[in-house]
């Protein structure tokens, strides 16, 4: 595992986007993996700025996301189908059909979460994993207690992660209870991972990722296992370090 600290949140898109570049780099079809989230959104548009300047060239790339709500509309401004449209592939000009969200109103959603990882599975894994954290150390949203080496599947949502993301939705009670998530074994399948985090309200987790005892407790520590897993954090989210 690869720390990389810098002074600033501001520092932290740009420089996570110089890894994604290399561990995509002379890959003909490069295959992404797609988090959402607001930690990652600073290097989505650095890695749109770099499309739109001519010194990217994203539109061979396959891209999977890890995770959507299960019992939203699709059409809902806030389903991960959604936001990854908006986020990633309209400014980064990917190809919609080349990007996969989790079908999370599928009529069966462990069939099509199967299906799902079963196509990332047949890639090999994907080629760089985009990843930011929860404050209770998810990733995706394997929650604390997920299996190792679980794969795509329905997971409910803890108390903690709802309230989190109660800020994207109008009320507590719209955020949806369930989701379908890419696996810790999806996850760790990937050949590289950069992951993001900013803010002192993410160093407890953090700490536990990077420091702690690889434990369920914390699923962001298995990527201390991972070959290629890069950390990408400013100061504040370093602070319990
Ligand atoms: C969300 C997503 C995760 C994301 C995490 C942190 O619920 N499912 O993929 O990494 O929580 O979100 P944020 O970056 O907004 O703090």
């Amino acid at each position: 595992m690869e720390v990389v600290i810098c002074k600033t949140a501001e520092e932290v898109g740009p420089r996570a986007a110089d890894h994604v570049i290399k561990c995509i780099s002379g890959r003909s079809t490069p295959v992404l993996g797609l988090a959402t989230g607001s930690s990652p959104l600073s290097l989505y548009a650095e890695l749109a700025r770099r499309v739109e300047a001519g010194e990217l060239d994203l539109s061979h790339a396959l891209a999977f996301a890890l995770d959507e709500y299960v019992g939203i509309d699709p059409a809902h401004p806030e389903s991960y189908a959604n936001v990854i449209r908006r986020t990633v592939t309209e400014p980064l000009h990917l190809s919609e059909s080349r990007v996969r969200v989790p079908d999370g109103a599928a009529d069966d959603v462990a069939a099509a979460a199967a299906d799902y990882d079963a196509a990332i599975e047949a890639l090999g894994g994907v080629d760089c994993q985009i990843l930011g954290i929860g404050s209770n150390g998810h990733i995706g949203f394997n929650e604390p207690f997920s299996s190792f080496s679980s794969r795509t599947r329905i997971k409910t949502l803890t108390p903690q992660t709802r309230e989190d993301n109660a800020r994207f939705f109008n009320s507590l009670d719209e955020v949806p209870r369930h989701c379908v998530t890419q696996g810790l074994g999806t996850i760790m399948d990937s050949h590289s991972a950069v992951l993001v985090a900013t803010g002192e309200g993410k160093a407890e987790a953090v700490a536990a990722m990077i420091e702690g005892p690889v434990s369920q407790v914390c699923p962001a520590s298995i990527l201390q296992f991972h070959p290629r897993a890069i950390i990408v954090i400013d100061e504040a989210a370093a602070s319990k370090l």
